[in-house]
């Protein structure tokens, strides 16, 4: 199958992947598919790098990648937080394999051509062998077109004309406050390692779960037995305790409530996913990215983070819940990366076309903030995610943002919440 003209070979067109509220299976495993994605979402939006208490001092850095790109975070000797191509200026090479460190000098493994921490080419070997046309300056490590950072929480974009990173954030943006507000001193900081873990499965199935609360009570159920063992409470029934929420521009949310059945309607914590890599866990205090590699291949890096100026026994604390429910023997994730897997495998099966993100859809309701709200174990925020999904491959302009940069994501998703249901 190749793409023709924004169709898939057998004639079927890219919108023909979505049906009110089903998602084709090609969406999930055709490489053509993928291609795109990489193009259209990856290459287009702004897409999570890494938090900038990683490179806290001049020299630091990690690597990681825009959808298939390779990239440096790094911060340069002035301080500044920039995200550089990890490609070399004479052959091509990946300069920095190393995953995080730090360095006064990037220098490549193949020709040892030498570069700053911003990026200048400040050495190469055996020069005398360039004419006087050779220039340096001009062949330098190229920057990422934007960078832009919230609350510590850096994002880049391939994409020069990206919208700005707070108007992408939108409604996701009060909740991102929420989780840093938490900390005593205003602020998170990421110094932990990294829980990092691959699947065979596509990467949109490590987004859809994250606000996924359907699923629990039979993909953990082992873990939930064990705690019913332990503490003697039951865990809530599906959809109480929570709510699922679609935030617009393809962010979601989980949002525990804490009092379950009293009046108390406090928020406990909240699963946000940020499209499209980035997904945040305040009650276990960690962020993961997704990383997609090929269609059928995701990493996932998982990584704590501690409430600047909270007692040490607090972070430890959550240092032991991530570790518990998210390493590779942990109580929790692992299950979840077993069930993409079935769904990877599930998916090849050419005679049943659609999956089905159907639940709640009758009794979702929009907010007048604009969120779409339904009850715990609905599947609201994995509608958002699939309208900005389409939407990005689509090439459509966003429907709730209007030139001026104004947000209506209520009247907008009414419109497609109604035209879902036609
Ligand atoms: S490829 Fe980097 S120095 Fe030659
Ligand atoms: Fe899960």
């Amino acid at each position: 199958m190749g793409l023709r003209n924004g169709t898939l070979e057998d004639g079927m067109a890219i919108a023909d992947l979505f049906h009110g509220h089903r998602v084709h299976r090609l969406a999930y495993t055709s490489p053509e598919v993928f291609d795109l994605e990489m193009s259209r979402l990856f290459g287009k939006t702004w897409v999570y790098v890494g938090h900038a208490s990683e490179v806290a001092r001049p020299g630091d850095f990690k690597t990681t990648k825009i959808g298939r790109e390779p990239v440096l975070l790094i911060r340069d000797d002035s301080e500044q937080v920039t995200v550089l191509f990890n490609r070399c200026a004479h052959r091509g090479a990946v300069v920095c394999r190393q995953e995080r460190g730090s360095a006064n000098r990037l220098r490549c493994l193949y020709h040892g051509w030498t570069y700053s921490t911003s990026g200048e080419l400040v050495g190469v070997p055996f020069r005398q062998g360039y004419d006087d046309d050779f220039d340096p300056s001009e062949l330098g490590l190229a920057r990422a077109p934007r960078v832009e950072t919230y609350r510590g929480f850096v994002f880049a974009s391939l994409n020069p004309a990206v919208e700005p990173l707070t108007a992408h954030l939108g409604g996701a943006r009060p909740y991102l406050d929420a989780a840093v507000d938490a900390a005593p001193d205003g602020e998170i900081v990421v110094t932990s390692g990294v829980h990092k873990h691959a699947y065979h499965g596509n990467w949109k199935l490590h987004l859809e779960n994250f606000v996924d609360s359907y699923h629990p009570s039979f993909t953990h159920e082992a873990t939930f037995a064990r705690r019913v063992a332990r503490t003697g409470v039951q865990p809530g029934r599906a959809d109480t305790g929570s709510h699922n929420v679609a935030l617009g521009h393809g962010h979601a949310l989980i949002d525990y409530l804490a009092a379950r059945d009293g009046p108390r309607r406090d928020r406990h914590g909240v699963n946000l996913a940020i499209f499209p890599n980035l997904l945040v866990c305040t009650p276990h205090r960690d962020i993961r990215i997704i990383r997609p590699i090929r269609v059928d291949f995701t990493e996932t890096l998982t990584y704590h983070y501690r409430l600047k100026g909270a007692p040490v026994e607090v972070n430890r604390q959550a240092v032991r819940t991530t570790t518990l429910a998210i390493g590779a023997a942990g109580l929790v994730q692992p299950d979840d990366f077993e069930a993409y897997e079935r769904i990877q495998e599930g998916l090849a099966v050419s005679c049943m076309d659609w999956t089905h993100f159907g639940r709640g859809l009758q009794r979702e309701q929009v907010q007048p903030n604009g969120e779409i709200r339904g009850m715990g174990a609905d599947e609201v925020g994995n509608r958002g995610q699939h309208r900005e999904y389409r939407r990005l491959l689509l090439q459509e302009p966003r429907p709730c943002c209007t030139p001026d940069g104004t947000c209506r994501r209520a009247q907008a998703e009414v419109g497609a919440l109604q035209a879902s249901r036609a």
